[in-house]
C-alpha cells in the first residue's frame, strides 16, 4: 500500500484546513494511504488528520504545548514524531523524542517517525549518513507495528532539490536493513519528480512539505499513486 502524507508545516488556518480537507474527499483513495498534518489549531475529527507534534503526557504543566487529551478531543490517533525542524529548530533531543515516540506508541497511535541528515554528513558518505540514521532511531522501536518510517535529508526539505534516485535507492536499502515497515521519502517531492520516486526500491510513499499546500496538486499526487 502507498502512503501519501501532507505536513502543512505552521501552514494554513482552521477554516482553509476544513475547505481543503472537503476538497480532497472529492477523490476517491482506493488502496492509497492519505495523511494530513495540519497545524494544532486546525486538529478536524478525521481519519486521514494527524498531529505534527504533542508533548508525551495525557496532560500536564506544559506551556504552549498539547498533549493526549487535546488529541483525544479530536479523536486522532496519528502523529508524527522527530521532524527536522523540531530536531534542529526547536533543538528536539534524541531522549526525549524517543519519549514521544514511547508514550504513543503506548497508546497505540500511528506514528510517522522521521530521521535524516544534514548536508556535511551527507558529503561524507553513505556510511556516515547511516550512522547518523541509526543514532537518531535510538530508543525506538523498529518494529512497532503502527511505525512508519520517512527518510528526509535536512538538505531536500524546502530547497526544491529532491535527493536523486540513486541518493533515495542506496539510503532506503540501508533503512530497510534496520526495519519491516514502511520508509516513506520526504525532501522536495512535487508533481514532476513523485512518479519516480515512488518507483524507486524500498520507498513506500511520501511525506510532502510545500507541495501539498495545493489540494489540487495534492489529489494529483494522490491520483498518481493510485495507479503504480
Ligand atoms: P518539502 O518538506 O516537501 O517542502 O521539502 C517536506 C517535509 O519537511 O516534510
Amino acid at each position: 500500500m502507498r502512503i501519501i502524507a501532507a505536513n502543512f508545516k505552521m501552514h494554513k488556518t482552521r477554516s482553509e484546513t476544513k475547505k481543503y480537507l472537503e476538497e480532497l474527499k472529492k477523490i476517491k483513495f482506493n488502496g492509497v494511504k492519505v495523511a494530513v498534518f495540519p497545524p494544532a489549531t486546525a486538529l478536524f475529527e478525521d481519519k486521514v488528520v494527524g498531529a505534527q507534534n504533542a508533548y508525551p503526557a495525557i496532560n500536564g504543566a506544559y506551556t504552549g504545548e498539547i498533549g493526549l487529551e487535546q488529541l483525544n478531543e479530536f479523536n486522532i490517533k496519528r502523529v508524527l514524531i522527530g521532524h527536522s525542524e523540531r530536531r534542529h529548530i526547536l533543538n528536539e533531543s534524541q531522549e526525549f523524542i524517543a519519549k514521544k515516540f514511547n508514550f504513543y506508541k503506548e497508546q497505540n497511535f500511528e506514528i510517522f517517525y522521521c530521521i535524516g541528515e544534514p548536508l556535511e554528513i551527507r558529503k561524507k558518505g553513505l556510511e556516515s549518513v547511516v550512522e547518523y540514521l541509526k543514532a537518531q532511531l535510538e530508543g525506538i522501536d523498529r518494529e512497532y507495528e503502527n511505525l512508519i518510517i520517512a527518510y528526509e535529508p535536512v538538505w531536500a526539505i524546502g530547497t526544491g532539490v529532491s535527493a536523486s534516485v540513486e541518493e533515495i535507492r542506496d539510503t532506503h536499502r540501508e533503512i530497510r536493513k534496520f526495519t519491516k515497515r514502511p520508509i516513506l521519502y520526504g525532501g522536495s517531492v512535487k508533481l514532476n519528480n513523485i512518479e519516480e520516486i515512488l518507483n524507486i526500491e524500498n520507498v513506500d510513499g511520501v511525506l510532502v512539505g510545500s507541495a501539498s499546500l495545493d489540494v489540487e496538486v495534492f489529489k494529483k499526487m494522490i491520483e498518481i499513486a493510485k495507479e503504480i
